[in-house]
């Protein structure tokens, strides 16, 4: 039987700055994107029929709504091969966090399926599907870090060449990118100095800053987004953002010991944090040997 397994990480982003909306409605923005130890499973299996089950996140829809169900059924469109699998995600990414958990699904999605029908897609053919799913999706088919331009499908590769730790913590709020983008204003329009970042994860010192243009709307709306961010501040991480338009938030720590440590006081503090680290390694496809 056709079997895969795919792990979707999680991004963050280190950075983040809007340059203003485009015509066609969109923003263009540029970011430093990573992925982090936090992923999410996605099994694709073949089946007498397409379906697809969500295990361990109550509010991730199983229909068209679902960003794994488009890619699925624009892949078949695209390639006209048949998908009759049945597709479960194992959630551990938390939906509205601003951690690509959904676009890394749809990733997997368009890459499991590439895999299993014998490629019908070259790497700008799958781009193209990418982009049509959602702006954060392109990021996830390439491994490593990227300066992200455009909507989100001008990508530069970033070297990684040290260990980064962090703290990431959950506030009680799902913010979604569509209410995001609608609350900046122009204060919020700005440009992004990305060359400390690229600078730091090639070996370099951590910058004094990680500026994101969507803590000033977000905060404004969402008090615990906030009070998370002041309870990052009165700790050792330096520094303290969110990542893409929220909810998450995260701050750097010395190593990954500190990290434990300070999600643990977090925890106590009533707070929901993980340590982590950055990861150059993308999405993974395993085939059942
Ligand atoms: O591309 P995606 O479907 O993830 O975007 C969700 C919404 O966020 C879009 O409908 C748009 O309103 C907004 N957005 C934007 N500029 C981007 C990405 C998203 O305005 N670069």
């Amino acid at each position: 039987m056709l079997r895969i397994e795919i792990t979707c990480p999680a991004k963050l982003n280190l950075g983040l700055a809007i340059i203003g909306k485009r015509a066609d409605g969109y923003h263009d923005l540029e970011s430093v994107f990573v992925n982090i130890g936090l992923s999410d499973r996605l099994v694709i299996e073949e089946a007498a029929e397409f379906s697809l089950a969500v295990h361990g996140a109550d509010s991730v829809p199983t229909d068209k709504n679902n960003l794994v169900w488009r890619a699925a059924k624009l892949f078949a469109k695209e390639t006209g091969k048949d998908i009759d699998y049945h597709f479960e995600i194992f959630k551990r990414i938390p939906p509205g966090g601003g951690l690509g958990g959904a676009s890394s699904n749809a990733a997997g999605t368009l890459l499991g399926l590439n895999e299993l029908t014998g490629q019908p897609l070259n790497h700008k053919g799958l781009l193209d599907l990418a982009v049509s799913l959602g702006s954060d999706v392109p990021f996830f088919l390439n491994d490593g870090a990227a300066l992200v331009e455009g909507r989100g499908e001008l990508l530069t590769p970033i070297e990684l060449k040290q260990e980064i730790c962090l703290v990431i913590a959950f506030p009680r709020a799902a913010v979604s990118t569509g209410w995001a983008y609608n609350a900046l204003s122009e204060r919020d329009f700005g440009k992004l100095d990305t060359k400390p970042i690229v600078k730091w994860l090639g070996g370099g010192k951590t910058p004094a800053e990680l500026p994101n243009a969507f803590i000033a709307p977000v905060t404004d709306t969402f008090i615990a987004v906030e009070k998370t961010l002041d309870k990052l501040h009165q700790t050792e991480l330096n520094p303290v953002s969110m990542s893409g338009s929220g909810s998450t938030c995260f701050g750097v720590a010395s190593d990954l010991e500190e990290a434990g440590i300070i999600a643990r006081e977090l925890e106590m503090n009533g707070v929901a944090a993980i340590p982590t680290r950055i990861v150059s390694k993308g999405i993974t496809l395993r085939e059942p040997s």
